[in-house]
């Protein structure tokens, strides 16, 4: 089917992270690690930790005004709010609600998205759907972490991955012009349930409720099949490369920047590779934050517009791929 695009465009983002920088050497200093370890497995040499009084919506309400201030709009012209998150504040209501009140986002409809790492694109793809279907004119979209909360720091094969941050994006209605539209190209999201058990936190809700025994045998926390979901990544991720070029009707060689989610830096040169991309265009910034999840693609996607290596019409291929297993994908062109 081939859709009339783009239906929306990206007019403002913004991102905050924890102001705490979390380095390798504080984990050899409590767990049986190191440096070499960490830097030649993952490409990790520090992340951002968020402290006790910072909550998951404090760091979302920060990203949103960064991303509404270049916007130039209000937190009142926004008429839905999607958020994703793996880590919500609270179990009921939802983080976007939270958020909402805390932005005086009077006029919008604010709900999250569960999607784990592609939080971000699902949003994204959701809040497109809404401008499309002409529910919506202008969202704010989020992908918002703190990892830490579910991380067990007695597990050296997670406790070193994760950080805490958001990125939020102002999405807003746009028309079709000329021949090279800006906007958003193309979306695709893809899950596989059945490979939910390799990546999942098996305690604290409706099926294994908080409890003593669930807190005593720490499965409020992440478990993790690093290696089963490292080579699930790397399928996944690659595939949904392909898929956004495709719907997006380009080629891989037009591609400016790839902006993959920053899990491993091993996954990100093997998706690299597959996608025919040099890996100096390719962004990284895995070395300084970790594995922030949702928060991951709009954090790396802000530093790279800082650097100047996106600018008026480049084409963005985005991807990610997290715990459900789920996956997705964008190509935007930037402007
Ligand atoms: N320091 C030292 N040794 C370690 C550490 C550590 N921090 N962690 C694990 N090891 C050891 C293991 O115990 C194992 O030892 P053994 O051989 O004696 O049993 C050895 O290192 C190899 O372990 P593997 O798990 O096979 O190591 P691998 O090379 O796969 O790296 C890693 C582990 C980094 C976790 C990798 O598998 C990975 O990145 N997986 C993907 C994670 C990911 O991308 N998640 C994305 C989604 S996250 C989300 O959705 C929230």
């Amino acid at each position: 089917m081939t859709m009339r695009r783009p239906f929306a465009r990206l007019t403002g983002l913004g991102v905050a992270v924890p102001e705490q920088v979390v380095t390798n050497a504080w984990f050899e200093e409590r767990l049986d690690t190191n440096d070499a370890w960490i830097v030649e497995r993952t490409g990790i040499r520090e992340r951002r930790h968020a402290g006790p009084d910072q909550s998951v919506t404090d760091l979302a309400r920060i990203a949103s005004m960064g991303a509404l201030a270049q916007a130039g709009r209000s937190p009142l012209d926004l008429d839905s709010i999607v958020l994703g998150t793996a880590t919500p504040d609270r179990l009921l209501p939802s983080t976007a609600c939270d958020l909402q009140a805390v932005l005086g986002a009077n006029h919008a409809a604010a709900f999250d998205v569960s999607a784990a790492c592609p939080g971000f694109l699902y949003a994204m793809t959701v809040a497109e759907g809404l401008i499309a279907s002409g529910q919506s004119e202008r969202s704010l979209i989020l992908g918002a972490e703190k990892l830490t909360c579910i991380t067990d720091f007695e597990d050296r094969s997670t406790a070193i991955l994760f950080g805490d941050g958001a990125g939020a994006a102002v999405l807003e209605r746009t028309e079709p012009s000329g021949d090279r539209p800006r906007g958003i190209l193309s979306t695709f999201i893809g899950s596989d349930g059945r490979l939910a058990d390799l990546l999942y936190r098996p305690g604290g809700g409706a099926a294994h409720p908080i409890s003593h025994a669930v807190v005593d045998d720490r499965s409020h926390f992440l478990k993790m099949q690093g290696r089963e979901v490292f080579k699930a990544a790397v399928r996944s991720m690659a595939d949904a490369c392909d898929e956004a070029i495709q719907r997006a009707g380009i080629t891989a060689d037009q591609i400016d920047l790839l902006v993959p989610h920053q899990a491993n830096i091993r996954i990100i040169e093997a998706t690299a590779k597959h996608a025919g991309m040099p890996m100096d265009r390719v962004m990284v910034n895995v070395d300084r934050y970790g594995n922030t999840s949702s928060a991951s693609i709009p954090i790396a996607l802000d530093e790279a517009l800082q650097q100047g290596r996106i600018g008026p019409d480049s084409l963005v291929l985005l991807v990610a791929f997290g715990a459900g297993f789920t996956w997705a994908s964008a190509v935007i062109r930037w402007g």
